[in-house]
């Protein structure tokens, strides 16, 4: 029997975005832009490209600007509409598809990773449920990263999925880092995973990226989960909870991971955009190749 499809997907962003101060004091991460589009709506249309329904963001209260966002925008809207502009209407009307709904929850506190996830819990019920960090941006001709694990979990009768990414060796320091038995060119069981080793002694360089397909027991996990590393609850030690319970897969997505939680990714993810964009994509190129 196939299990459910995925309908629901959470997204944490309530963290503190510290490496983008002094212009997080006022906009969120996430509002950020990778050419005209901000980071959350990447994030929102490869939720809604894997056939997620219902959104749900785990924001703290100075994060008004996203749920503004997906919101109606009246007068802009009814100006746009008065002059004609219709493809400025439609791409304003256009962040969110008439079917999916927000829902906004708060973290009070920023405890970390797995404690935002776990706030989603009224929400998301007993159902599984994907997690996208959208400073991880990731992009890909066919379908989405999450789509493509969400179709893995569903033949694998609803097994945690969890994206990773091989990193240079000297980088193992930085994610975490899963040790795992591959099952086909793209996918493995996870026999362990094990955070931010140190090269010499890191079991493998695959590491976890911004994307999740997980069961309803991990909030269980997660509520019993321990602080740790800088007091915050970390998602990945409920992870490995769960593979003492039941096979968890590591899956090498396709399609190419921007890190846009720090400045050089965002820059990397702009110059991306811009090159697949006909309008600007010479003058992009021209630039760049003057530099
Ligand atoms: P990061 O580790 O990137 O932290 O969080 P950050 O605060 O966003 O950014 P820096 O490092 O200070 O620049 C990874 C993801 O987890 C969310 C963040 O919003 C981001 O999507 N997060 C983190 C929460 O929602 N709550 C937390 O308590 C911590």
């Amino acid at each position: 029997m196939s299990s459910p499809r995925l309908r629901k997907v959470v997204f944490p962003v309530a963290g503190l975005g510290t490496r983008f101060l002094p212009a997080t004091k006022v906009v969120a991460k996430e509002m950020l832009p990778v050419l005209d589009r901000p980071l959350i709506q990447y994030a929102v249309d490869e939720a809604v490209d894997a056939g997620a329904d219902t959104l749900v963001f785990v924001t703290n209260r100075y994060k008004h600007a996203i749920a503004d966002y997906f919101d109606k925008a009246y007068e802009l809207e009814s100006k746009l509409a008065e002059a004609g502009k219709t493809e400025l209407l439609a791409m304003v009307q256009g962040t969110l598809p008439p079917h999916v709904r927000c829902v906004f929850v708060t973290q009070p506190e920023a405890r970390g990773l797995g404690h935002a996830v776990l706030c989603a819990r009224p929400v998301v019920g007993d159902e599984p449920f994907g997690v996208i960090l959208p400073d991880d941006l990731i992009w890909n001709e066919g379908p989405g990263a999450l789509r493509q694990m969400s179709e893995l979990s569903q033949r694998e009768n609803g097994a945690g999925i969890i994206a990773v990414e091989e990193v240079p060796h000297d980088q193992t320091d930085k994610y975490g880092i899963v040790d795992a038995t591959a099952l086909s060119e793209r996918a493995a069981k996870i026999n362990l995973v094990v955070e931010k080793p140190k090269p010499d002694v890191a079991p493998s360089n695959l590491a976890i990226v911004g994307r999740y397909v997980l069961p309803a027991r991990i909030f269980g996990l997660l509520e019993s989960t321990q602080p740790g590393a800088g007091g915050e609850i970390q998602l990945t030690d409920a992870i490995e909870a769960l593979l003492a319970e039941r096979s968890v897969l590591a899956y090498r997505f396709a399609g190419t991971r921007f890190d846009c939680g720090n400045k050089l990714g965002l820059v990397k993810a702009t110059l991306h955009m811009a090159l697949q964009d006909p309008q600007i994509a010479a003058a992009t190129r021209e630039f760049v190749g003057g530099l």
